[in-house]
């Protein structure tokens, strides 16, 4: 692996999660970084990404540096060949190259404007650094990706499954803001990495992109689609098909126990933040069901693996 950008770059999967449970299992802290720095950029908020991928890099024996790009940082120009007199005081030629004195590996979150889709799409300030730093760059979550958080998502369902080919629904639930795909994305693309009989259920209007989600069954009806569910992933996104926007939905789609009666007695993930009894309600978060803090534990060993995986491919 030279670069964690997108779940392409993952050599092998399977390894990379059984590598993962075996880092779980370790509580002292590793030297395979020793020596090392890893800077992290964030552009935008982050709780679990930012301090599970500083707690990998101190298990691994590395330096950890953080920033708050987006706040703290000199406003950057991303576009080749402009004329800087307006309000941007660094190019990202100059920012990814100093960083890359700085660190050995680059950490960037860099969220979409959901206004543009082919700008979105286009990936600029992560595709950027990657270009023009000289060090692996690491994906924190993108415009349209959010590859730790997808690894930390196989990863627990590889730990909780009681049988070898489980169903995995993943849930639109409504939101009242306009949330980015990035995670739904990557949660898609991984489930048809791994041996899961996965589904996705969603309104009218929000199907993800079909570039993404290819022969995966969409269906429009969620009770039928949680049905023998044995894994739901909940998440909102916003339209891609109406791109960044919030349509109106009749029927409730946040997730409660009365849903889950249909399923195998589903164990029941989100990335996390999550906003209670608009996304998930009370009754499934205080339950059983609910493994979303093992799976945000499982952030840190996600982080650890890849940042290893870099490590020991740079040397
Ligand atoms: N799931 C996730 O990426 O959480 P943060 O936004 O808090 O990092």
């Amino acid at each position: 692996m030279k670069n964690y950008i997108t779940l392409s770059d993952i050599e092998n999967l399977d390894d990379l999660i059984k590598e993962a449970l075996e880092l779980k299992k370790i509580d002292w802290a590793l030297d395979t970084g020793k020596g090392k720095t890893v800077g992290l950029l964030f552009f935008n908020p982050s709780l679990r990404t930012r301090l599970s991928t500083e707690k990998a890099g101190k298990l691994l024996g590395m330096e950890v540096m953080t920033m708050n790009a987006g706040k703290d940082g000199w406003a950057l120009e991303f576009e080749d060949g402009a004329v800087m007199n307006s309000d941007k005081a660094e190019h990202v030629k100059e920012a990814a190259g100093v960083l890359s004195q700085y660190c050995d590996i680059i950490g960037i979150r860099a969220f979409p404007d959901l206004i543009d889709r082919d700008k979105d799409e286009a990936e600029i300030v992560l595709n950027a650094f990657r270009k023009y730093a000289t060090v692996p760059v690491v994906n924190l979550e993108s415009a349209t990706g959010h590859p730790l958080q997808a690894l930390t998502d196989a990863i627990t369902i590889s730990e909780l499954k009681d049988k070898k080919r489980p169903k995995v629904v993943l849930s639109w639930a409504p939101h009242p803001k306009a949330l980015p795909q990035s995670v739904p994305n990557s949660f898609a693309d991984i489930m048809q990495k791994i041996d899961v009989d996965f589904v996705i259920t969603n309104p009218n209007g929000y199907d993800l992109n079909p570039a993404i989600t290819k022969d995966v069954s969409v269906i429009h009806d969620q009770e039928k689609a949680l049905k023998d569910a044995d894994f739901v992933y909940v998440k909102n996104w916003s339209s891609y098909e109406h791109y960044g926007k919030v349509l109106s939905v009749k029927k409730d789609w946040t997730l409660n126990q009365e849903k889950l009666k249909g399923t195998k007695n589903a164990k029941v993930m989100h990335c996390l933040p999550v906003r209670r009894n608009v996304v998930i309600a009370d009754d499934v978060l205080d339950s059983e069901n609910s493994v979303v803090l093992q799976q945000a534990g499982n952030r840190t060993f996600a982080a650890q693996a890849v940042l290893k995986r870099l490590l020991e491919n740079s040397d």
